[in-house]
């Protein structure tokens, strides 16, 4: 999906224009991806449009640099305000939000301490993210996902986007909409860009952060709204095969939402495929919340001052 550009970028402190934002091809972060970076989406409100849990994201931002050692001179609050400042600036919602540390222009060699880090902040109108409107059709990936003391997976680092690539292209090849990597145990991990969730006899199953998980946003709202809606929420390591013999399965991601899966390998999940109860249930939650359709109990959305380009959809 070609990029659509708005007027503003936010470059380290100070608002400069899209074209302007441009790196030198002899950056660090080029040649060893030594970049950490956020995806957080702004949601049409009735009332206008609102940041979905924009703290949290940048406290990962934040994490993300510090595994990296990568100093960041801004706190949660300035960098969360940095992206109001750009919405507002660029007038452009519902959008996604890309904000992006990484080292830059300095020296050649792989350690990366002596380049100089660099913090950027876009945003741009971005759709739908996993195809299928009647649940996704995904595989299982030949490609596992990060091997523990390899590359952390806590931390949301460019460089681990080589292994998503892998599994991506690899699924849409074959005629999938996405892939499900096993960690390199065999046991389920997660989507190239979504975390996972299998329901089975009415309880909610997720993958542990040790199965070299992202510590996904929209994981912890789905297990704090599921707990919220009475539903047991257990997070363990699981078998490949739960795939497959499980009533619902989703996926949940910043850019995914709430996607539910419709088979897997070629076989239907659940008896059809279809959205079952529990999923429905979540997934109606978290629309009504991030859309603004019922109050925000969990404290979760930042307002923008931005006139919204389309209408919401119950
Ligand atoms: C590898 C991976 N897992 C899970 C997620 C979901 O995380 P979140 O809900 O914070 O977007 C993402 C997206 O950021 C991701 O890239």
């Amino acid at each position: 999906m070609p990029i659509q550009t708005t007027a503003n970028i936010w470059h380290n402190g100070q608002l400069i224009p899209w074209d302007k934002a441009q790196i030198h091809v002899m950056s660090h972060v080029v040649h060893y991806g030594s970049s950490v970076f956020e995806g957080i989406r702004c949601y049409a409100q009735p009332t206008g449009a609102a940041v979905f849990r924009l703290q949290e994201h940048m406290q990962r931002l934040i994490d993300s640099a510090k595994i990296y050692r990568m100093p960041l001179p801004y706190t949660v609050d300035q960098l969360s305000a940095a992206v109001v400042d750009v919405i507002e600036a660029n007038g452009v919602a519902p959008c996604y939000i890309r904000p992006i540390a990484f080292r830059g222009y300095g020296e050649v060699g792989v350690n990366p301490l002596k380049s100089p880090v660099e913090v950027y902040i876009a945003n741009f109108p971005w759709g739908k993210y996993v195809p299928g409107n009647d649940g996704a059709d995904v595989c299982v990936s030949s490609w596992s996902r990060l091997a523990p003391n390899t590359m952390p997976s806590l931390a949301k680092a460019g460089a681990n986007y080589m292994n998503s690539q892998l599994i991506r292209m690899e699924a849409e090849v074959n005629g999938y909409s996405e892939g499900i990597a096993l960690d390199v145990n065999g046991y389920l991990s997660e989507g190239s860009g979504e975390n996972l969730f299998l329901v089975r006899g009415g309880v909610l199953y997720t993958t542990p952060l040790a199965n070299s998980v992202l510590s996904g946003i929209t994981r912890g709202s789905v297990i704090t709204i599921a707990r919220q809606l009475g539903i047991e929420v257990v997070e363990q390591a699981l078998p490949r095969e739960l795939l497959y013999i499980c009533d619902e399965a989703f996926f949940t991601g910043t850019a995914a939402e709430v996607t539910h899966l419709r088979s897997v390998d070629r076989i239907l999940v659940g008896d059809n495929g279809k959205m079952g109860p529990v999923t429905t249930a979540i997934h109606d939650e978290f629309f009504n919340v991030v859309n603004g359709l019922t109050p925000d109990r969990y404290n979760w959305l930042t307002p923008v001052n931005v006139k919204v380009a389309e209408t919401v959809e119950a």
